[in-house]
């Protein structure tokens, strides 16, 4: 692998910080299979999850080794404990509104040792990971968060946002389209590479969808190893009239102990480069016989399953939460990246007290949706944090929440109307 973030040397600033600490910040030498092994079981601690068993270890090992792996080591403690924080990041296209999608720096695997928690870890990880980003000429970070107080104070901001849902498929009762194409079983074996190709496909059509990598690709179509009830995996194609894929939809029934009529169906992942894949596949979850209950999430915020019930208060949207978070690091190369529905100029005043992007800039978009974006002495229209223009970047209707909460201020009707997008963004995967 070749990729040049995996060469990139460790941020001297953050290695020096915890030095400080007595800590030591390493990048995993993943040909190392003991180091290795070591940082994942480090990761799976910190989220609570099971150690690892051999057969998933090797298995991630080989999905993640596009990655470069961030360990932080207390050489004082025995060496079985020693890596007490991780991080793991990659460069990977990021889809913006617009046809080109953005090459990004995503972050994940941020955790450190319940033993060294609240000692400024994660403090002096995280900016290292944003100069790495930088350094490497990219403009935006993004990850996905476990919970919403974190990544904030270091300037990211909620851009998309994901809806759960729990039905009730019996009393919902499909009224969506009559749907033409074919719905066939599949294995992961006999279809991955097409899966891939529809992941693809859908993910650059949407933005805040990212490129998934293999280890994120696979986890849509199969079991990882260790997962709780691998062997009721299913897998099912979509094909179109003509017998081009469309999409897919893999799954999990389990329950029906009680009342055979009564299992519960959770959607793994509902994937679909057309309407008519949707509305097929959640059609065939909906009519499932011995199903009573179907819960889905990572599903966008306009998800029309409710238009396509009888019953819309039996496919009930159980949450709505902030999903992708991005930061961005180029104010004028993040902008310029991505295309605009509305035309117009304004002066944006941001402020990044970590010191990457702040600064005036105009934006001045053509009538064909491209952008300029240049620094400026002229009057700021608006003023923000970095953390709201990370929320506004992807065309979120962010922009009146932000104004209400104080965290924009100025021209807040023009900088939405130029930010915001008709369809808004989505993430359908964790990472
Ligand atoms: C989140 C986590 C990585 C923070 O690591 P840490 O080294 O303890 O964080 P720091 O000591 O550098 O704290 C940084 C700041 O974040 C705050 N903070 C830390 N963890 C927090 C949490 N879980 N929720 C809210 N705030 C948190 C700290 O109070 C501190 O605030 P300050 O800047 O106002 O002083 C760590 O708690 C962890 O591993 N949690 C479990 C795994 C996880 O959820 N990881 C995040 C994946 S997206």
């Amino acid at each position: 692998m070749t990729e040049p973030y995996l060469s990139q040397p460790i941020d001297e600033t953050a290695a020096a910080k915890l030095r400080e600490a007595g800590l030591r910040l390493s990048l995993v030498d993943t040909s190392d299979t003991a180091a290795y092994d070591a940082w994942l079981s480090a990761d799976a601690r910190g989220f609570h999850a099971k150690q690892p068993s051999a057969a998933a270890l090797a298995q991630e090992r080989e999905l993640l080794a596009h990655r470069r792996l961030t360990a932080v080591h207390d050489d004082a403690i025995p060496a079985s404990a020693g890596i007490v924080g991780t991080v793991s990041s990659w460069a990977a296209p990021l889809t913006v509104p617009g046809p080109r999608p953005l090459d990004a720096w995503l972050i994940s695997s941020v955790t450190v040792s319940p033993t060294h928690r609240r000692r400024g870890i994660a403090s002096a990880l995280l900016p290292g990971q944003l100069r790495v980003a930088k350094d490497l000429g990219l403009a935006v970070a993004a990850l996905t968060v476990s919970e919403s107080t974190i990544y904030g104070r270091w300037g990211f901001g909620p851009s998309t946002f994901a809806s759960s849902w729990s039905i009730a498929p019996r009393r919902a009762g499909w009224i969506g389209p009559k749907t033409t194409g074919r719905l066939s079983f599949t294995t992961p074996d006999e279809f991955r590479e097409t899966s891939r190709e529809l992941l693809v496909r859908q993910n650059e059509a949407r933005a805040g969808e990212i490129r998934l990598t293999d280890y994120l690709a696979e986890r849509q179509i199969a079991p990882l190893e260790g997962t709780t009830d691998a062997e009721r995996y299913r897998l099912v194609r979509y094909d179109g009239p003509d017998g081009d894929p469309q999409g897919f939809i893999t799954y999990v029934i389990t329950g029906g102990e009680s009342d055979f009529t009564d299992h519960t169906l959770d959607i793994v992942a509902l994937v679909s480069t057309t309407p008519e894949a949707n509305a097929a596949l959640w059609r065939y979850v909906i009519e499932m016989d011995l199903v009573g209950k179907v819960r889905a999430n990572t599903r966008g915020v306009d998800e029309p399953l409710p238009w396509l019930v009888k019953d819309l208060r039996q496919a009930q949207i159980t949450g709505v939460q902030d999903h992708l978070w991005t930061r961005i690091l180029d104010v004028p190369a993040a902008l310029e990246a991505r295309r605009y529905e509305s035309s117009g100029s304004i002066v944006l005043d941001v402020e990044d007290s970590l010191g990457f992007t702040g600064g005036r800039f105009r934006l001045d978009v053509a009538a064909d949706g491209s952008a300029q974006v240049r620094a400026t002495e002229d009057a700021a229209d608006v003023s923000m944090p970095i953390s709201s223009l990370g929320s506004l970047y992807l065309g979120a209707s962010a922009a009146p929440g932000l104004a209400a909460s104080g965290r924009i201020s100025g021209d807040v009707e023009t900088v939405d109307r130029l930010f915001r997008t008709a369809v808004a963004p989505r993430l359908s995967s964790w990472f």
